[in-house]
C-alpha cells in the first residue's frame, strides 16, 4: 500500500507584524478591541508592493524542503493553492519551480479553491502519490490578500493578511493521509467573492473582496463540523481520537463554534489567527508549521486539517503525521 506522508513543513510571513493599533494609526476607523473581540486577530503581515505570492511560496518551500531532508530536484510535483497569483499566467507553481531551480521537473500547477485551496491541493497531491505516478510533491498555500482588499472597507480589510505555508508530501509505506473529503456549492458565490476581471487592459467589475460576514460565519461553522465528521467516519475514527484539529484560520469564533459542535476542547485546536489574520489558502499550512516547530504536533499524531472558503468550497484531510 502506498501512502502519502508529510515529510516536512515550512512557512513564511513577510515583514513585521502590523497590529490592530497600527491599522488605527494608519487611519482605519476601527479598534483593537473590536477586531480582537470578534475575530481573535491581533496582527497580520503585509507584503511590500513588489513582493509576490511566488516569492512567499519560495520562502515557505525552502523551509519545508529542508525539514523533509530532500533537495528541490527531488520534487516531482508542485501544486500551489492561491487566489492571488503573480500573473494571469504562467502559474505561480511554474514560477515557484523556476525560483527553486528545478529544470525539466514534473507537473506544476495552481489550484483555486480560495481558503479551502490547501486542503484541495493536499488531497489532489495525495491522489498523484497513491497512484504511483509521483514520489514527492511540494504542496503550497501562498497569498498576498492585501492586494485584493478594499482598505476603505473596515468590515473586511482588518481580517486578512499575507503569507505562505508548504509541505513536502512523499510516498511511504507508513501512513500518511488516511482520508480526504472535498466539497463545493457554487450557488453561495455571492457571500464571499472578488467579482472582477481583467478585460482589454482594464479591470471590469469589482477587483476587491466583498463579504457578507454573518452569512459566511454560519455557513463556515456548519460545513466545518460536517466535513470533520464525514472524513473521520470514512476510517471509523471517533472525533475524540484526534490529537489536533487544524482549521482554516479565519476567525477564532468560527474555530470555537466548530470545536463546540464537534465536542472538541480548544486545547486540541491549533489557532494561530491572532498572529497573522486570515491568510486564505496559506492559513492551514502556516498553522501546521507553527505547531510542528513549537513542538505541539509530534510524529504519529492524528491531525485533521480542514478549510472553507469562497465558492463556496470546503474540505478536510485526515492524516497521521
Ligand atoms: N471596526 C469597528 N467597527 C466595525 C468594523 C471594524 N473593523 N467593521 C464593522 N464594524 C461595525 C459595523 O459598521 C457595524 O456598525 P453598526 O452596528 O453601527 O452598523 C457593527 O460593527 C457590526 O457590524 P457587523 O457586520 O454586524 O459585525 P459582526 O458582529 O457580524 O462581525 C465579522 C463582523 C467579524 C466579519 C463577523 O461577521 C464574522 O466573524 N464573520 C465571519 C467572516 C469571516 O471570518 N470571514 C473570513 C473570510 S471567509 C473564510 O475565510 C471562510
Amino acid at each position: 500500500m502506498i501512502y502519502a506522508r508529510v515529510a516536512g513543513t515550512g512557512s513564511f510571513l513577510p515583514g513585521n507584524p502590523v497590529t490592530n493599533d497600527d491599522l488605527v494609526a494608519r487611519g482605519i476607523d476601527t479598534s483593537d478591541e473590536w477586531i480582537a473581540e470578534r475575530t481573535g486577530i491581533r496582527a497580520r503581515h503585509l507584503a511590500e508592493p513588489d513582493v509576490t505570492a511566488s516569492q512567499l511560496a519560495y520562502e515557505a518551500s525552502i523551509r519545508a524542503i529542508e525539514a523533509a531532508g530532500c533537495q528541490p530536484a527531488d520534487i516531482d510535483l508542485i501544486i500551489v493553492a492561491t487566489s492571488t497569483p503573480d500573473y494571469i499566467f504562467p502559474s505561480t507553481a511554474a514560477l515557484l519551480q523556476a525560483r527553486l531551480g528545478i529544470a525539466n521537473g514534473g507537473a506544476a500547477f495552481d489550484l483555486q479553491a480560495v481558503c479551502t485551496g490547501f486542503a484541495y491541493a493536499l488531497a489532489t497531491a495525495e491522489k498523484f502519490i497513491r497512484s504511483g505516478s509521483n514520489k514527492r510533491a511540494l504542496v503550497v498555500g501562498a497569498e498576498v490578500f492585501s492586494r485584493i482588499l478594499d482598505w476603505n472597507d473596515r468590515s473586511t480589510c482588518v481580517l486578512f493578511g499575507d503569507g505562505a505555508g508548504a509541505v513536502v508530501l512523499e510516498a511511504s509505506d507508513k501512513p500518511g493521509i488516511l482520508a480526504t473529503a472535498l466539497h463545493a456549492d457554487g450557488s453561495h458565490n455571492p457571500i464571499l467573492c472578488v467579482p472582477g476581471q481583467v478585460n482589454r487592459g482594464s479591470v471590469t467589475g469589482d477587483p476587491f473582496l466583498r463579504m457578507d460576514g454573518q452569512a459566511v460565519f454560519k455557513f463556515a461553522v456548519r460545513v466545518l463540523s460536517d466535513v470533520a465528521r464525514e472524513v473521520t467516519a470514512q476510517v471509523g475514527m471517533p472525533i475524540d481520537a484526534l490529537d489536533w484539529l487544524i482549521p482554516h484560520q479565519a476567525n477564532i469564533r468560527i474555530m470555537q463554534a466548530t470545536g463546540k459542535r464537534l465536542g472538541l476542547p480548544m486545547e486540541k485546536v491549533i489557532a494561530t489567527v491572532a498572529q497573522h489574520g486570515n491568510t486564505s489558502a496559506a492559513s492551514i499550512p502556516l498553522a501546521l508549521d507553527h505547531a510542528v516547530r513549537d513542538g505541539r504536533v509530534q510524529r504519529g499524531q492524528r491531525l485533521l486539517l480542514e478549510g472553507v472558503g469562497g465558492g463556496f468550497t470546503w474540505g478536510a484531510v485526515l492524516l497521521e503525521f
